[in-house]
């Protein structure tokens, strides 16, 4: 995820470009820069960093002129370093463009272009589109650019400017977000709408498979094969407030209903059309999954509750013992762990000090560690051995949601990499996994469609004192995200605890209509979480199960039923959390709370 901007009219580009980057830095602040056309040529200012030193460049070194674009980075492909930054150019600077999104064969076509003699200067997957587009060129920008993209597989947002067509911004857009923004005199363009509200409220989105070319008199549209598209423009109501989210009331909500692009996006380009894993950022010398002994999952929070699932992921399907450990318990033990362990530290943010620390610690063990984190960049991706990112986009609430579905998928992918390396996993299980993995964004989705009923719920909810959730195995990793979801922002006391467990104590404190959520999808101890079940209806407590849609004997047993779409027993923790960070969001909203900014927490925890 990543903000574009683009203007075409007759104010100081530079100025406005700055100004709606400021509104979509929300989308990625890793990096930013700008591309003016002046006199001729396209200058091009852009650094390492947050916007202000953007803003802080252009003080030293102005750009004048009236046609422009604008980004503001979250990296997929490559550091956030000044070079990295977009916009960029090909060899000549004649082709400038922007984009968000993931180009998935960049790497073939980057092989091509060198072979055919083009210099490239970043790592970027951005930058082979400047140089297809300066190849295709003949004298129309737009037909160049339509052409190149033929080449290009993935999502993305694409911006092209050619210093040769000075009042010209071209646009298209493969799944990434692109508006349009029609001014006085003036034309604008944004991945997303609070960047155009100072400017103007009329504004036209560009759909998938379609391209913009924008003049500061007007903006035509075509599909891709050159036919023009005629779509009404909308009128805003929204706030600027309102409109970086959405129109959600709450990030976490937003991030919550971006679950399916997240998992899209994690998977891109790692699953082949033969189901073989290819894992960019992951190089593992020869030999070493061979003789792997053991996987030591370490992280905090909710990366913890990922690594639940990666413990039981990894054992069952490559047979290796794992342990998983709070990175700020495993920092003061005193671990055995050697070069035959791996270490996958896990951390949304890349930055937690206690994951540092331990995967630190495991590194001078010479433990070979692997990150997961969704932050290119991050202190954690910079000391790991081998990085797998999840591409979730930044994640503004302080509750996670997209980011652990994305870890969920990651580790999926790396069991199945590990699997194919090391041999013996079952073609069947495999192949199984492989293609309900491609049908996890829809699925989430579905659930995301019902998501209203859950409000009726939270309703009846939102009074009570405590809640419990259980689950037995996966369901287990699973009710303890769900109740730590549900704490950190409706401050709701809960507790989570494997089903086998809550009779040894726990059962004490459950009465008359208190409720416990169940989560009951593993069809392995499905009879035995059912007793367990069983023993809160017999002390009247108020059941709420998550089951698959087609479990027929649930409802016997439930008060009430959170259905998910069935899917593979080891996925199904990206399903059965949905429901729960839904119904802990309208607890939440029930009682009143500041969700995306809960009291006494804070986004990273970079202090021990
Ligand atoms: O950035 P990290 O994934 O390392 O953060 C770890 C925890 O602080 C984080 O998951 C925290 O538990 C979240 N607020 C949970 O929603």
């Amino acid at each position: 995820m990543c903000g574009i901007m683009g203007y075409v009219g007759e104010r100081d580009a530079a100025e406005v470009l700055l100004d709606g980057l400021r509104r979509l830095e929300y989308r990625g602040y890793d990096s930013a820069g700008i591309a003016v056309a002046c006199d001729g040529r396209i200058e091009v200012r852009k650094t390492a960093g947050k916007l202000s030193r953007l803003a802080e460049l252009l003080r030293k070194e102005p750009v004048r002129g009236t046609v422009g674009i604008g980004h503001t980075r979250w990296a997929t492909h490559g550091q956030p370093t000044d070079t990295n930054a977009h916009p960029h150019a090909d060899e000549s600077g004649r082709f400038v463009v922007i984009h968000n999104g993931i180009i998935e064969n960049f790497l073939p076509l980057r092989e091509e272009l060198e072979r055919r003699g083009h210099v490239f200067r970043s790592d970027t997957d951005t930058e082979v589109l400047a140089h297809l587009i300066e190849e295709e060129y003949r004298g129309e920008l737009a037909e160049a650019t339509r052409r190149a993209i033929q080449r290009a597989r993935g999502a993305y947002a694409l911006v092209a400017m050619c210093a040769d067509e000075p009042g010209r911004v071209v646009a298209v857009r493969m799944i990434s977000p692109l508006v349009i923004g029609f001014g006085e005199g003036e034309m604008l363009l944004a991945s997303d709408i609070p960047a155009l509200l100072p400017y103007t409220r009329e504004v036209l989105v560009v759909e998938d498979g379609e391209m913009a070319v924008l003049t500061k008199e007007g903006a035509h549209l075509y599909r891709l094969d050159g036919t023009p598209v005629e779509r009404a423009r909308m009128y805003v109501t929204w706030n600027a407030e309102q409109a970086e989210r959405g129109g959600f009331p709450h990030f976490m909500l937003k991030e919550i209903f971006e679950q399916p692009r997240a998992l899209t996006e994690t998977m891109m380009g790692r699953v082949g059309p033969d189901g073989r894993i290819a894992l960019e950022d992951v190089h593992f010398p020869d030999g070493f999954p061979e003789e792997l002994e053991k996987i030591w999952i370490t992280a905090c929070g909710t990366a913890y509750h990922a690594g639940l699932v990666g413990r039981v992921l990894f054992e069952r399907l490559l047979r290796l013992p794992v342990e998983v450990d709070y990175a700020h318990e495993l920092r003061y033990r005193d671990p055995v762990i050697g070069p035959h362990t791996l270490t996958v530290a896990i951390s949304q943010s890349g930055e937690t000090a206690d994951t540092l620390a331990a995967a630190r610690l495991c590194r001078a063990r010479r433990s070979r560690v692997l990150a997961i984190t969704n932050v290119v960049g991050s202190t954690l991706s910079r000391e790991a051995d081998d990085i797998l990112y999840t591409r979730a986009g930044p994640e503004i609430a302080v509750a996670s949601t997209k980011a652990y579905l994305a870890m969920l998928v990651a580790q999926v992918l790396l069991a199945l990499y590990l699997g194919e390396r090391r041999g013996g996993l079952d073609p069947k299980v495999r192949t199984e996994l492989v293609h309900e993995l491609q049908r996890l964004p829809a699925r989430v989705q579905e659930i995301l469609d019902a998501h209203e009923e859950i409000v009726g719920l939270a309703r009846r909810l939102c009074e009570a004192e405590h809640m419990y959730f259980i689950g037995r195995g996966l369901d287990y990793a699973v009710a303890m995200e769900g109740s730590l979801k549900l704490k950190e922002i409706s401050y709701l006391h809960s507790e989570a605890m494997p089903a086998g467990e809550l009779k040894h104590g726990t059962l004490a404190l459950v009465t008359h209509g208190t409720p416990v959520v169940v989560v009951l999808t593993q069809h392995d101890v499905y009879e035995k979480t059912v007793s367990g079940l069983q023993e809160v209806k017999a002390r009247g407590g108020y059941v709420i199960a998550v089951a698959y849609a087609d479990d027929e004997h649930i409802a016997k047993h439930a008060d009430t039923v959170l259905r998910i779409p069935r899917t593979h027993d080891l996925l199904s923790p990206v399903l059965a959390i949905v429901p729960l960070q839904l119904l802990a969001y309208y607890v939440a909203r029930e009682r009143g709370h500041d969700i995306d900014q809960p009291r006494n927490l804070a986004k990273s925890v970079t202090v021990e």
